[in-house]
């Protein structure tokens, strides 16, 4: 990646300054093609590990790598110019210790161009949180619903309906945002607690399942385009529905190629134009 496509990027300073202003748009991508179509609607590509579930069909993020993390965070930094990339860190290769996640996230920044990472939980991650930080890596807290720990949680369901919960996971924001992160994914909570840790927390939020008072929101793009239909969330809003797209074409084509319809002649070599208007 040249310097000048590097600086064109909105940068983490300038995320981390949007707290309480412009909302910030992130959508996820895993792809370059798909990265080249959100990039200039975007502030924020986020290269999750979702992808273990939406790309490869595993039916948890637990499975996903951090080999698999780097290529296609490089894939969306090379689909991208302006967005600025932020790369998830998979289970496994960060909660052993500080220096696990610094080995983890130097091999995500150096390989991917990636501006900062990202990791799941709160008190007992912002020992790592600091660490990183002060190491020269950007980072973004999750907390609420944190898939990688779906077998603790029981499931993907939303989280801090008690208030003994909601307590906990506003105290896990609050220790996550002093800890040094640039911003904070907040999700599947409730709304009001959503917004209690937006007005509470230095950083900006950014909402799925959370609140509309989040200081951005996200949506993992297959969700919000029909592409990903194992389940939907109740956060999620499709605003197309490219899933039966996809089928109505595959259904097309399979039709013309059985009643031998394609390829017609303009798609063959060697056919005069004339023959092929006929
Ligand atoms: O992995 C992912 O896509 C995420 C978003 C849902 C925030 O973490």
């Amino acid at each position: 990646m040249s310097a000048s496509k590097s600086n064109a990027r909105v940068s983490v300073p300038a995320l981390r300054a949007r707290k309480g202003g412009e909302p910030i748009v992130c959508l996820t991508a895993y792809t370059a093609p798909v990265a080249r179509l959100l990039d200039p609607h975007v502030d924020l590509l986020l290269v999750g590990d979702s992808l273990g579930m939406v790309i490869y069909g595993f039916d948890s993020t637990l499975p996903v790598t951090l080999d698999m993390m780097i290529a296609h965070g490089a894939a969306v930094t090379r689909g991208s110019e302006r967005a600025c990339v932020v790369v998830d860190l998979p289970f496994g290769s960060y909660q052993e210790s500080p220096q696990a996640a610094f080995r983890a996230s130097a091999r995500v920044m150096a390989e991917t161009g990636a501006q900062a990472v990202k990791l799941e939980g709160g008190l007992e991650m912002a020992e790592t949180v600091a660490f990183l930080t002060a190491r020269g890596i950007p980072v973004m807290g999750h907390v609420g619903l944190t898939p990688q720990s779906v077998n603790t949680l029981g499931g993907y369901k939303a989280v801090g309906r008690d208030e003994a919960a909601a307590e906990r996971i506003a105290a896990d924001a609050r220790a996550i945002a002093e800890a040094g992160a640039f911003s904070l994914v907040i999700e599947g909570t409730m709304e009001s607690l959503a917004r209690r840790i937006t007005e509470e927390v230095a950083i900006p939020t950014i909402g799925i399942g959370g609140s509309p008072a989040c200081d951005g929101q996200v949506l993992v793009t297959d969700d919000m385009i029909g592409l990903f239909g194992a389940f939907q969330p109740k956060f999620v809003k499709r605003y197309a529905e490219l899933g039966a797209a996809v089928g109505e074409a595959a259904a097309s084509y399979a039709a013309e190629v059985r009643a031998r319809r394609f390829p017609g002649p303009e798609h063959c070599f060697g056919v005069k134009k004339a023959a092929a208007a006929v």
